[in-house]
């Protein structure tokens, strides 16, 4: 508990060995992580291509772990309907490559599942304010989408405290998770700024001790 905020951990499978993906995710649970984060990539909007629904659905048999699926994918829209039938618990897009925004995201709530936008580095807050009293959380990238393992991009930081201030002065409930370069050293601003969600690969995965490291960042780092 940070001023009265759980902060949750959620930890990216992408950052595993996916040849042990079922000792990674009992490395997950044994670690009291809180989530299960699937990065989802489709060779265009970003240049890898990682894992498909059936990924998804397959990872549900062995852990009771909740998940949140981020599309980096464009048309994002295409794709709700089979991540939900995978189980998704939750989903988030990026508003960078969907049209009807509003709409897409009433197809994840509508499927049961919790609804989240992105924004990548260059995109201000403000490109979220006709959808932002819709969303249960927003995703600020801290760095650009892709690729495990890159250094934090200082300057986006400041767009949760942005978003923190809104999420005040409006009084909404929405959530704010932070993806990119989320590490022991870089935890304790991300709090500050009002992050509720912190996601994590490499920082977990490469840990001399992954459960210390989830519990020094939940605790607001070193
Ligand atoms: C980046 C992914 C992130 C990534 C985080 O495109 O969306 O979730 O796995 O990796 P680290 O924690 O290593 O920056
Ligand atoms: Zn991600």
């Amino acid at each position: 508990m940070i001023n009265n905020r759980k902060i949750q951990i959620s930890v990216s499978i992408l950052g595993a060995d996916l040849s042990k993906v079922d000792q990674a995710i009992k490395l997950c649970e044994d670690s009291g992580v809180d989530a299960i984060h699937v990065d989802v990539m489709d060779g265009h909007f970003v240049p890898q291509i990682t894992f498909g629904n059936k990924f998804l659905s397959d990872i549900k048999k062995i852990t009771k772990l909740p998940n949140d699926v981020h599309l980096m994918v464009n048309n994002p829209d295409r794709f709700i309907d089979v991540y939900l039938k995978a189980g998704a618990d939750a989903i988030s897009f990026h508003i960078e490559a969907d049209i009807h925004v509003n709409k897409t995201l009433s197809s994840i709530k509508d499927g049961g599942a919790k609804a989240g936008i992105c924004i990548i580095p260059s995109t201000p807050v403000a490109a979220l304010s006709e959808i932002i009293d819709i969303v249960d959380f927003v995703q600020v990238m801290t760095v650009n989408p892709g690729f495990a393992g890159q250094k934090i991009i200082h300057s986006s930081i400041r767009k949760i405290g942005e978003l923190d201030a809104i999420r005040r002065a409006k009084n909404l409930s929405f959530e704010i998770s932070v993806d990119g370069g989320v590490n022991s050293q870089t935890a304790g601003e991300l709090i500050k700024q009002g992050a509720d969600i912190l996601i994590t690969a490499s920082a977990f995965f490469n840990a001399p001790d992954p459960k210390k490291e989830a519990a020094i960042i939940r605790s607001g780092g070193l």
